[in-house]
């Protein structure tokens, strides 16, 4: 078992497959990209299927493929369907933007994913585009739909929330898990990824941040009552609208971090095992994978270095400039 010096039992890890993405969402990146890594010095397939194996040996369950998008990536089916033959994995996700997902969501399913996250921030078309400078809500909403009807629950809706873009859409979104069993999630935006200015008609980086606070003062009209989060994940507070088929979740990185429960560990598109989202340090897997060495003794030392908690409402840590893109959010 991989227990880190504050006792915590990591058995979650969290993969990036690419950093690449087809959207461009404002929070996230600059309108013209960030500087993808070139696709030489993104793991194979077999490297990844190589790390789940060890990963699963020290006590690794649960796996979520991320990105960017990782249905960007060739091949996904393929490695989806490895990743869910290792022995020890109990629990394949995989977080979404759905432009991919309507095509994908039967063939993933029957590979063996067992569930996925999309990224929803607004029920608006023009301001799904303008949020995500260029994608279309159809499409997503397709997706939705496809992952429903392919099994992949439960489903969870993620949205960012942002002052003076979206937050007023927070009661519409909730109401989404009245007849739908849906897990809708609200998460705070963090100062990570793109936080210059994001152009005209945009809200200034300034004001950006809501809290989750102002989101249930908000939401109050609905007389939410608190319940247990769907999945036993201890990172989303999850309520119900009484009578409603899905909950509510509020993920707060910032006013109300989760660190004490946090029982993850990240694996960069590039072969760097990340112990925390925001702090710098990372262990490179690379050149042991490149030589044929064991792997183990790098986890051990990643997991050594997590920190017992990050301070992002005081500060973000010098040197952890990378986007959630790079990173796997
Ligand atoms: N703050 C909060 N969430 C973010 N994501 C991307 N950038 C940020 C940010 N700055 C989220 C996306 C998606 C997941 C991949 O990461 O909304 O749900
Ligand atoms: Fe792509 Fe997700 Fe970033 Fe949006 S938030 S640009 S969908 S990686």
């Amino acid at each position: 078992m991989l227990t880190d010096s504050f006792g915590r039992t990591i058995t979650y890890l969290r993969i990036s497959l690419t950093d690449r993405c087809n959207l461009r969402c404002v929070y996230c990146m600059p309108a013209d990209g960030i500087r993808w890594t070139p696709f030489a010095d993104l793991l194979s397939d077999d490297q990844i299927v190589h790390i789940v194996e060890v990963a699963a040996s020290l006590g690794i369950r649960k796996i979520r493929l991320t990105g960017g998008e990782p249905l960007v990536r060739p091949g996904i089916l393929t490695l989806v369907r490895r990743i869910a033959a290792i022995p020890g994995i109990q629990d394949l996700s995989l977080t979404t933007n759905g432009i991919l997902l309507e095509n994908l969501a039967a063939p993933l399913a029957e590979a063996g994913l067992k569930r996925v996250n999309v990224s929803l921030d607004t029920l608006d078309k023009d301001k799904f585009k303008r949020i995500t400078r260029f994608g279309d809500i159809e499409r997503v909403w397709n997706g939705i739909l496809a992952a429903e009807r392919a099994g992949l629950s439960p489903l969870k809706l993620n949205a960012v929330i942002v002052r003076g873009l979206n937050a007023d859409e927070l009661p519409a979104l909730a109401r989404l898990t009245v007849e739908h069993p849906w897990h809708v999630r609200f998460i705070e935006i963090m100062p990570i990824g793109n936080t210059q200015e994001w152009g005209r008609g945009f809200p200034d980086s300034g004001t950006r941040y809501f809290s989750m606070q102002e989101m249930h003062s908000d939401l109050a009209v609905l007389n939410m009552v608190p319940v247990p989060s769907p999945t036993g994940s201890e990172t989303a507070r999850t309520f119900r609208i009484p009578g409603a088929l899905g909950t509510v979740g509020f993920i707060s990185p910032l006013g109300e971090h989760f660190c004490q429960n946090c029982n993850r560990l990240r694996l960069t598109s590039d072969g760097h095992l990340r112990s925390c989202l925001v702090i710098p340090e990372e262990v490179s897997l690379r050149a042991a994978l490149r030589n044929g060495e064991p792997l183990e003794q790098l986890f051990l030392q990643a997991i050594a270095n997590k920190p017992l908690q990050h301070d992002l409402l005081v500060s973000v840590p010098a040197g952890s400039q990378l986007g959630m893109s790079q990173i796997g959010g």
